[in-house]
């Protein structure tokens, strides 16, 4: 059985005082979860900072972005390994902010993707449709493009180990949270397209979460929707009670 999977993505928050503050108030607050994958993802200039606050403790690390090549004359960026070296585990990929304002493709996904698992890393890549693309009907068609283009060459193996976020834009800080059954359709949606891909057991096994405007106040709704894993949180991951309350709230009810 797959533990749900919460990770909070602070995009360009917090300085390295904040972010080991933070770090070392919210391991407390989680320390007897025991059920859900917990990450946090700094910016570069705290990972190794917030790694380090984390030691020992169910908190992973995620960067929010990595560079496909190794090492070389490419000036800004930051390899898989250099990510690893610094303490974190887990790499976002393809966000739909790197899509939108930084120009990422999909073949620039496929990349990545590959060279995090080479390296070692777990990939939380994301998908998801704009509001245009969704009022024109194009929701599976972006979806499916994104899976087809971004996910290429991976082994079953990889794709089982792999986090997979459905971020619909229109939804990414809009307070604009998708409907349960919303998530829902995309999730199931994505999910059989990636066994089409890769088969059923990978696709079964692979960890599908939902991004877009999560609160402690949606997070139970959320998990009940069918084929829901888990969130990729924004804005609500930077207060450290808000996403413990997020992490208590995706383990579903007991029946
Ligand atoms: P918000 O939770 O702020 O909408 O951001 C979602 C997101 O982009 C997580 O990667």
């Amino acid at each position: 059985m797959r533990h749900p999977f919460i990770a909070g993505n602070w995009k360009m928050h917090k300085t390295v005082h904040d972010a080991v503050v933070y770090t070392k108030e919210f391991r407390r607050l989680v320390a007897d979860v025991t059920e859900v994958e917990i990450v946090i993802a700094p910016a570069f200039t705290a990972l190794h900072a917030v790694a380090e606050a984390a030691r020992n403790s169910n908190v992973g690390v995620a960067a929010q972005d990595l560079y496909w090549e190794a090492r070389g004359a490419f000036t800004g960026e930051v390899s898989a390994e250099m990510i690893r070296e610094a303490g974190a585990e887990y790499v976002i990929i393809g966000h739909s902010e790197r899509r939108a304002l930084f120009g990422e493709t999909d073949a620039d996904v496929n990349r990545k993707t590959r060279a995090a698992l080479a390296a070692g890393l777990t990939p939380i890549v994301c998908i998801g449709e704009t509001l245009a693309e969704r009022e024109a009907n194009r929701t599976f068609e972006v979806l499916d493009r994104q899976i087809r283009d971004g996910l290429p060459g991976l082994t079953p193996e990889q794709l089982s180990a792999l986090v997979v976020a459905y971020e619909p834009v229109w939804a990414i800080g809009t307070g604009r949270t998708a409907t349960p059954a919303q998530a829902e359709q995309a999730h199931t949606h994505i999910r059989a397209r990636l066994a089409d891909g890769f088969g059923p057991d990978p696709a079964r096994e692979c960890h599908l979460v939902y991004g877009g405007s999560v609160k402690p106040g949606n997070i139970r709704e959320l998990m009940e929707a069918g084929d829901v894993d888990g969130a990729l949180v924004g804005g609500a991951s930077l207060d450290a009670e808000a996403f413990a309350e997020i992490v208590a709230g995706s383990l579903k009810a007991p029946v």
